[in-house]
């Protein structure tokens, strides 16, 4: 069977959509929901700080990942769709807001917060450590939310 009535492009493009917001979305949602209130409970303020270290270094190499290809596949996926930017329904284009919004959020904490934590760890200075965790728990807590909020209106594709 030829591979093209297998799988279209636009398939392949839309897999891969799918597939990055499950990876940034789903990342957040168990660093958040699980892993943050199971190192509180299991470690040691230093030993807590640097475990977040390792788990944002390994992470958001994911997350950059995902910020290249969405915005790729969501505009292949616009033109084989809605013939491009001006035929898409309001729900892509608020998609596309709040991905603006999720990445700005991103860039905030990986060029401004994380860089905080690591001299902090590094000068063995908890306070500091714990006060640069905090903002950067409140950053992505908030892009949580967005990311849930997205995907549910991605989903259910609501009319406005
Ligand atoms: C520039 C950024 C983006 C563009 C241009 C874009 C574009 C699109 C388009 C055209 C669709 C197909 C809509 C349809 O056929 O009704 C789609 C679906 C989807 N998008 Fe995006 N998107 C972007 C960012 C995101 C982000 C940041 C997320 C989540 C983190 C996301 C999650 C989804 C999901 C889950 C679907 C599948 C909805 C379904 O079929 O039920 N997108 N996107």
């Amino acid at each position: 069977m030829p591979l093209d009535s297998l799988l279209t492009l636009d398939s392949v493009f839309y897999a891969l959509h799918v597939l990055s917001a499950l990876i940034w979305v789903g990342g957040m949602f168990f660093a958040w929901m699980i892993l943050r209130p199971a190192a509180v409970s299991a470690l040691q303020g230093p030993a807590r700080l640097t475990l977040w270290l390792e788990v944002f270094r390994r992470f958001f190499q994911w997350v950059w990942l995902t910020i290249v290809l969405l915005p790729i596949s969501g505009v292949a996926m616009l033109e084989s769709r809605f013939a491009g930017f001006a035929g898409a329904p309001k729900s892509v284009q608020v998609m596309m807001g709040l991905y603006i919004a999720m990445l700005a959020l991103f860039l905030r904490v990986q060029l401004l917060q994380l860089p905080q934590l690591r001299q902090a760890v590094s000068n063995e200075d908890w306070p500091a450590g714990a006060s640069a965790l905090g903002k950067i728990r409140r950053l992505v807590g908030f892009n949580l939310l967005l990311g849930l909020s997205l995907v549910a209106i991605a989903a259910a594709r609501p009319n406005f």
